[in-house]
């Protein structure tokens, strides 16, 4: 095993350069102008996979984007483990915020800023860097598959059919993913659940065509109005989403536990402060923590309507428009959740608009169980690569396949992830600490370590 870790320091500066050459590509899932750009990413990472030594290498097509796989096995007496990542990164807009082009990275400050350096091509390359090292030392020490998949930004919409078309060709012991925080550099933390999602475009429509608002206004019910009138009532005055049965499957996290989570460290000055807010607003009788974590929000991520180009113009809009994502805890189930908003939306429209509803995509929330061999060994490699014991951690986020891991191929998932909260994934100058891409590629030999070596007792 130290000699995995002797090849991982000596090859520190290509693995960084290579990253870069990644990162280069953009492969962002929601844009079809980039579809080609995509397809590069996969097959940019397939050739390298080849290189390394893994078997197998293909890229398999689905009705989206494809999956890259490979695998390599070294015994039937030893587990399997399933990697997987994303090689698909968010648009970038707005572009004018970045300090430096998204697709030109820079290594700065000890970090790489680039888009997908952290979620999730700095992460993925993390396990193709490890397996690198692992595979040259000849110190694989379990059989290990991979998928990375190119739509996971857009909700993994094909990868569902994809696992049950193919649960003899991906079946594990586990499922390891790097597509999550830790909670600070020197306070390594694993993610023990995700929210689920449901996400929903809402359509409000006033009178047959745009209006002048000086000869209609006041006359005659102006959508935009409308929209934010129905949006301000799904909250009420303690911050509850009033959608009828909206909270029916929340589970109750038992004081207990709350109590524990609670305990992480977070400091909710430092916390305002780095988003230049003076004040938090949440759920009534929750903390920040688990307000992010294990509560269910709803939050408008788009809005638009009438004129919105420069200058003045008066009109009363015809139309007014809104994306509206619900975050989910177990266990609420999404489809259910996007029925129940549906049902609310159009229920409590004003007779002077019609409402259209059309659900864009959804999750499963989940929660990885932490008294398994598979657990302990993502302890255990942690504890041994920062030198301190990992806290369990639920995530805000969501990534909406680990739920299908269980349900149709029947393995758990460790989350494994090495990010930041704070590294802008998603926004404007997303970055990657070098720290952590180091830790991540440093960790990931220990988990196969210690995971072989659980699996024998
Ligand atoms: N990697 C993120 C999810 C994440 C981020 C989990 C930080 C934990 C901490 C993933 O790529 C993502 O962005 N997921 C989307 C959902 C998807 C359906 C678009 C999300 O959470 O918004
Ligand atoms: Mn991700
Ligand atoms: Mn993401």
């Amino acid at each position: 095993m130290e000699t995995v870790q002797t090849y991982i320091k000596a090859n520190q500066k290509r693995f960084l350069d290579e990253l870069i050459e990644f990162l280069r590509i953009p492969s962002i899932s929601a844009d079809t102008k980039y579809q080609g750009d995509v397809l590069k990413a996969a097959t940019w990472l397939s050739t390298e996979l080849k290189r390394i030594g893994m078997d197998g290498v293909e890229i398999i097509p689905t009705k989206g984007h494809p999956v890259v796989f490979a695998e390599k096995k070294v015994s039937e007496h030893v587990p399997t483990i399933l990697v997987y990542g994303h090689y698909d990164v968010q648009p970038v807009d707005p572009l004018n915020l970045w300090n430096s082009p998204p697709f030109e990275p820079v290594v700065k400050d000890e970090k790489i800023w680039a888009r997908g350096s952290c979620d999730d091509k700095g992460q993925v390359y993390m396990h193709v860097k490890a397996l690198e090292a692992m595979i040259a030392e000849g110190q694989l020490t379990c059989n290990v598959k991979v998928i990375f998949e190119g739509e996971e930004e857009v909700g993994s919409v094909n990868l569902g059919d994809f696992l049950e078309a193919n649960k003899k060709k991906l079946s594990a012991d586990v499922v390891l993913v790097s597509d999550t925080s830790i909670i600070a550099n020197d306070v390594p933390s694993i993610t023990t659940g995700l929210r689920g999602l449901s996400y929903v475009e809402v359509e409000v429509t006033g009178p047959n065509k745009d209006l002048h608002s000086g000869v209609y206004g006041g006359a005659v019910a102006n959508p935009c109005n409308v929209l934010c009138t129905m949006i301000a009532g799904m909250h009420d005055e303690n911050r509850h989403i009033t959608i009828p049965g909206f909270y029916e499957d929340v589970d109750v996290v038992p004081d207990a536990e709350r109590r524990m989570m609670n305990m992480a460290p977070f400091n909710e000055e430092d916390y305002k402060q780095a988003l230049n807010v003076n004040a938090l607003l949440g759920e009534k009788g929750y903390t920040t923590l688990e307000r992010t974590s294990i509560r269910p929000t709803l939050d408008v991520n788009g809005i638009w309507g009438g004129y919105i180009g420069e200058g003045a113009k008066t009109v009363l809009p015809s139309k007014a428009f809104a994306k509206i994502s619900m975050r989910l805890v177990p266990h609420q189930d999404s489809d259910k959740i996007t029925e129940l908003f549906s049902n609310y939306f159009k229920s409590v429209a004003p007779p002077y608009v019609q409402v259209k509803v059309t659900a864009l995509h959804g999750g499963q929330p989940a929660v990885t169980p932490t008294d398994t061999i598979e657990y302990k060994a993502a302890s255990a490699a942690m504890k041994k690569s920062f030198g301190k014991e990992p806290l369990p951690q639920r995530s805000g986020g969501s990534i909406p396949i680990v739920a299908l891991f269980e349900s149709i191929l029947g393995i758990k998932t460790v989350l494994l992830g090495f990010g930041l909260d704070s590294d802008d994934i998603h926004s404007p100058n997303e970055h990657f600490g070098l720290f952590n891409f180091y830790k991540g590629i440093a960790t990931i030999p220990y988990y196969y370590m210690f995971y072989a070596e659980m699996n024998k007792k």
